[in-house]
């Protein structure tokens, strides 16, 4: 018989910048059901990827002065990194700029072309390039953004049209005869309310005033909007319309969609619309998840405030970054992310809980058993409980990941890890141990506290799957029967006279108040480093000769000089340049006396555009060297020359 297939989807992200704790949320939320759905025997397909076209990217590249792909190029691999450095296990990870991607998503345009579901008119309106989205008057926000904020940009060009309205009433009828579509629930009716009952507008599905994106195949001018360029990534991934489709039989529909709330709209109303036009199936849900905070507001890099994923990894570990994120915000709700919760969890829940709990085990077999247990057993009233709990706890995680409730889940996993402690406490096996003639009661003790890690160990593994293995080293499991998920359903696994081998502490203790300054420190410095270091970089940084001989410098000398009311740092000095006398202010009050600046020749920018400093008319520059400790000098010559003399 085949297996069950599972096909879980990340958005796939803006290679604008480093991705932040924020991104790497949702991916290791689809990583875990990911390790979750393969461990219960399904046939896993889970994609990642990277949304590379748009003004967007266009712009920041132009910026750079990279080209486009060379831009996104460097910071793809560095999303690459982080995914292989957090253990994510994603089967594929498409790029739009792919190849097959390109190719297959100007077929789709031109299949909703054919059918005359898109159609071209002319657009008017306004466009907000940071969330690359379309918005009419009456959809701003005092004029800005209404999902951002930031500044939108009006945009009057001939476009192509997605009849998105045509699919209004057909979308209500659909969401709610499948109330498991859009989850949680409450973004569901957000979507119901807020956008298909007002009512849909058809949607602007290509641009001309910008080259990066995928031309229409049929009108070379335009390029696809970028919305369905990446939308379309769910099912290009699969050979979607292309030789080989066998992988889009196979995993189409999708089971969910993991996205942040913020794209709920477009995956739940313009995603679906697509593929009723296509006439293709509909994905089993859409996930919205929520946003992780700081201080109360989203992070982002204007903000100063994001957190690099890639630090917290390199000083904690990444399983410990991925138990936290899911552990701390209920997946749908908004979370604050903070250093201190974050060290304070690893200190709490992995360090004394579980961390403990294995090292107790472990010594007490050493000390008591030297290492393997004897086969005799001795029964103790706290026993029932401790199974029964820990059986139960099986039930509860599967129940709670089916509806990607994790931090539900790991609460389960960690009052049964809280029992087992307070097991050791009810049992004292330290008291018992001085007993000979209570050996096989201490044998049973330990033996069904070294149960319960094992069964922890396997639950805990979708999100943490590094440290199962340092657990099962430990406890001298090997993979296989014993390390199974249905084996977590049979208590007694474990051989009887199963042997410690004493490893090295699982996750440390911190002490909190050191570790936060020198987390923020890394934190700082991280944010202040560019991800873009692309060869084409490093050849920006010089400047042709012709550039450099756009700039004028001449020699000039000062002929009067005086200080400015009210401002101490600048002084106003007449320069004669040849014939000519200006005026130009400068910033070296605190450096030169206009005394010492009388008589002086000076190296002057001529052709730089005049401004008003503090309200006075300055005509160019006087070129000076300053150093970082504060030291100021005139630029000069080595002999002297006529003033008006040029500079090259
Ligand atoms: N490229 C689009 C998605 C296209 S999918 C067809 C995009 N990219 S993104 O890089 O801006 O965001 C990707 C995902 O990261 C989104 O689901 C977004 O919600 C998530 N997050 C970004 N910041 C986040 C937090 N601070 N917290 C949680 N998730 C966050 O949107």
């Amino acid at each position: 018989m085949s297996k069950k297939t599972y096909y879980i989807t990340t958005p796939i992200y803006y290679p604008s910048d480093k991705l932040h704790i924020g991104h790497s949320y949702t991916t290791v939320a689809a990583d875990a059901m990911a390790r979750y759905k393969r461990l219960r025997g399904y046939d896993v397909k889970f994609l990642t990827g990277t949304d590379e076209h748009g003004q967007k990217i266009e712009r920041i590249a132009n910026k750079k002065g990279v080209t486009p792909k060379a831009y996104v190029d460097s910071i793809v691999e560095w999303i690459k990194d982080l995914w292989k450095i957090m253990n994510i296990s994603y089967d594929k990870f498409i790029r739009t700029t792919d190849d097959y991607h390109e190719k297959t998503v100007q077929k789709i345009f031109k299949k909703l072309y054919e059918k005359g579901d898109i159609y071209k008119s002319s657009y008017e309106g306004w466009y907000c390039t940071p969330c690359e989205t379309f918005f009419t008057e009456r959809q701003l926000n005092d004029g800005k953004c209404p999902d951002c904020g930031r500044e939108v940009e009006k945009v009057k060009e001939e476009s192509y049209f997605f009849k998105l309205s045509k699919y209004q009433d057909k979308l209500i009828e659909y969401i709610e005869n499948h109330p498991e579509f859009i989850q949680p629930q409450t973004r569901q009716n957000e979507m119901i309310n807020n956008f298909l009952k007002p009512g849909l507008e058809d949607l602007c599905v290509s641009r001309t005033s910008f080259k990066w994106g995928i031309p229409v195949e049929f009108d070379p001018g335009h390029v696809v909007y970028v919305w369905v360029d990446a939308l379309s990534n769910y099912i290009t991934a699969l050979g979607y319309l292309s030789e080989n489709d066998e992988e889009y039989k196979k995993y189409w529909p999708a089971d969910v969609h993991l996205v942040g709330k913020e794209i709920v709209r477009f995956h739940t109303i313009i995603w679906p619309a697509i593929l009723m036009a296509l006439g293709e199936p509909l994905p089993k849900q859409v996930f919205g998840h929520g946003w992780l905070i700081i201080d109360g507001g989203k992070m982002s890099k204007s903000k100063g405030n994001v957190v690099d994923p890639k630090v917290l990894v390199d000083r904690y570990g990444s399983d410990a970054i991925r138990y936290f994120l899911l552990r701390e915000v209920a997946f749908g709700q908004d979370g604050n992310f903070s250093n201190e919760a974050l060290i304070q969890r690893i200190n709490s829940d992995l360090a004394n809980d579980f961390g403990n709990l294995l090292s107790r085990t472990v010594a007490m077999i050493g000390k008591y058993f030297n290492n393997t247990l004897i086969e005799e057993r001795e029964a103790t009233e706290f026993d029932e409980d401790l199974k029964n709990m820990a059986i139960a706890t099986v039930d509860k995680v599967e129940g709670y990941m089916e509806k990607l409730l994790f931090s539900d889940a790991l609460a389960e996993i960690w009052n049964l890890i809280r029992r087992a402690n307070k097991y050791i406490d009810e049992t004292t096996p330290w008291i018992i141990a001085k007993d000979e003639s209570k050996k096989a009661q201490l044998a049973n003790i330990l033996y069904n506290l070294g149960e319960v890690i094992r069964i922890v160990s396997i639950l805990i593994y979708p999100f943490m799957p590094a440290t199962p293995k340092k657990v099962w080293e430990q406890l001298g499991i090997k993979e296989g029967n014993a390390t199974t998920w249905d084996s977590t359903k049979v208590w007694g696994t474990l051989p009887k006279n199963f042997t410690v081998k004493k490893g090295k502490v699982l996750f440390p203790r911190i002490d909190l108040k050191v570790e936060l300054e020198k987390l923020e420190e890394a934190q700082k410095k991280s944010q202040k480093e560019s991800v873009v270091k692309t060869e084409e970089k490093e050849k920006d940084n010089y400047i042709s000769i012709d550039d450099f001989a756009k700039v004028d410098l001449r020699i000039g000398e000062v002929i009067k000089c005086e200080k400015i009311e009210k401002a101490d740092k600048l002084l106003k000095s007449q320069i004669k340049i040849g014939d000519e006398v200006r005026q130009i202010v400068s910033g070296i009050a605190k450096h030169y006396t206009p005394e010492e600046m009388v008589g002086k020749k000076v190296i002057v920018v001529c052709n730089l555009k005049p401004v008003k400093l503090r309200g006075v008319l300055s005509e160019g520059m006087i070129l000076a060297a300053s150093d970082e400790n504060g030291n100021l000098v005139l630029a000069s010559t080595d002999k002297d020359i006529e003033s008006g003399a040029k500079v090259k």
